[in-house]
C-alpha cells in the first residue's frame, strides 16, 4: 500500500493495513484479530443494521517532537462508550480492553500515522460498537461485534483553524429532551443530517442546535460542542442533551491552568452578541473558530441575525488553547494532567 500525501489530508476514508475485531457472544469476548479487508460478513438481521444499535468513539494518535508515539485521554473514551453501550442494553468491552486494542491499532498502521512535521495532522482512532446478532423484535442485541479502526486525517473542515460560518436551526433538532444527545449513538448523527445538508445546501459548514426543551439556550453543534470566550472567561453550555465531549473538557481544563475563568452553565441565545470569540470544539475539528453565527427563524426563511466574530482568523484566546492542547500530543511540552498514553 503506498504511503498517503501527507500534505494533502482531509478528514475521509482511507484504507490502512489492517482493523481489529473481537466479538461478544455467549457471555465472553473472543480473541481480538485483525484483518486486512475492512468488508464484514454480517447477518442482513443484524440489530445495528434495523435499530440502530451501534455506538462508537473518536480519539487521535500523534507522532510527537520525541517520535514517541501518544494517543490522547484513550480512557475517556472506553468510559464513553461504555455509558453508550449501556443505554442500548449491550456489552462493552473494559477499559483495558479497549486501551489495548486502541495501542494495536495504531501499531499495526504504523506506516499511516502522520509525520511530526504535518501541521493538523493525525491517526484517527474510530472504535465502533455493534448489535451483530440476527433479530427481528426490537430488543437489545445479546451479541456484540467491536471494532478497532483507524485512519490518517487531516482538519475536519478547510484547513487547520480555517473559521466557519455557522447557522442556528430553531425548527430541527438534533436530539430529544430527555433523549439520546448526550450518548455517542450513531442514531443521533443520522437525525442530524437533514438539518445539516439543508445548512451545506446554504453555505453553512454546520448547525448550531438549541435545546430542544426550551429552544432558548444554546445546546452544541453536530459534531462538536460550543465554546464561547468572554473577556478572560471560557462559556460552555450545561445541557443534558448534548454530549460530554472529552475535548471540551480538556479545554476546561487548560484554560483554568493558563489563568482563565470558566463557567459550564446554561447558555442563553442573547448571550451570543456578547462573546468576542466563538468557536467549535471536539476530537475531530480540535478548535474550529466560528466566523459568522447565523439564527433564522427556520432554516428556510430569508430573515436572519447575524453574529459575527473576530476577521475569520481564529481570535487569541481560542488560539493560545488550541496551542496548548497540540502541544501536549505532540510531545512539545510536558503533560501536566496525565492525558497521554505511550504507544510502545
Ligand atoms: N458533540 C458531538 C455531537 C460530537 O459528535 C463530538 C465528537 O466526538 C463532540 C461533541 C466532541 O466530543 P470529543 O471532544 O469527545 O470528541
Ligand atoms: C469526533 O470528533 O471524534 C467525532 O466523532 C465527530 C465525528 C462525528 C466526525
Amino acid at each position: 500500500m503506498s504511503t498517503p500525501n501527507w500534505s494533502n489530508l482531509t478528514f475521509s476514508y482511507s484504507k490502512t493495513n489492517t482493523i481489529l475485531r473481537a466479538v461478544y457472544k455467549d457471555g465472553a469476548w473472543s480473541e481480538v484479530e485483525s484483518l486486512t479487508d475492512d468488508n464484514l460478513k454480517l447477518s442482513a438481521f443484524a440489530g445495528c443494521l434495523h435499530y440502530a444499535i451501534e455506538c462508537f468513539e473518536g480519539l487521535k494518535a500523534f507522532r510527537g517532537k520525541d517520535g514517541k508515539v501518544r494517543i490522547f485521554r484513550p480512557e475517556e473514551n472506553a468510559k464513553r462508550l461504555q455509558r453508550s453501550a449501556a443505554y442500548l442494553g449491550i456489552e462493552a468491552p473494559s477499559v483495558e480492553m479497549f486501551v489495548d486494542m486502541c495501542k494495536r491499532v495504531v501499531k499495526e498502521n504504523i506506516d499511516f500515522l502522520p509525520p511530526y512535521e504535518v501541521t493538523g495532522a493525525s491517526m484517527y482512532i474510530r472504535p465502533t460498537l455493534i448489535g451483530s446478532n440476527p433479530q427481528l423484535g426490537v430488543q437489545s442485541s445479546k451479541e456484540a461485534t467491536f471494532l478497532m479502526l483507524c485512519a490518517p486525517v487531516g482538519a475536519y473542515v478547510g484547513g487547520a483553524l480555517d473559521a466557519v460560518d455557522v447557522v442556528i436551526a430553531r425548527n430541527y433538532d438534533r436530539a430529544a429532551p430527555n433523549g439520546s444527545g448526550s450518548y455517542k449513538v450513531g442514531g443521533n448523527y443520522a437525525c442530524s443530517l437533514y438539518s445539516l445538508n439543508m445548512a451545506h445546501k446554504l453555505g453553512y459548514k454546520a448547525v448550531l442546535y438549541l435545546d430542544p426543551r426550551t429552544r432558548v439556550h444554546v445546546d452544541e453543534f453536530n459534531s462538536s460542542n460550543f465554546f464561547g470566550i468572554k473577556g478572560n472567561t471560557y462559556v460552555t453550555p450545561e445541557s443534558p442533551s448534548i454530549l460530554p465531549s472529552i475535548t471540551n473538557k480538556s479545554l476546561e481544563t487548560v484554560a483554568r491552568h493558563l489563568g482563565m475563568e470558566v463557567e459550564r452553565r446554561p447558555v442563553p441565545v442573547e448571550e451570543l452578541a456578547t462573546f468576542e470569540e466563538v468557536g467549535e470544539c471536539g476530537t475531530a475539528v480540535v478548535i474550529t473558530p466560528v466566523h459568522k453565527l447565523v439564527d433564522k427563524p427556520t432554516l428556510e426563511s430569508e430573515e436572519e441575525t447575524v453574529y459575527t466574530y473576530g476577521d475569520g482568523k481564529c481570535g487569541p484566546k481560542s488560539l493560545k488553547l488550541y496551542n496548548y492542547i497540540v502541544s501536549i500530543q505532540k510531545g512539545e511540552i510536558e503533560d501536566p494532567f496525565g492525558w497521554i498514553t505511550f504507544v510502545e
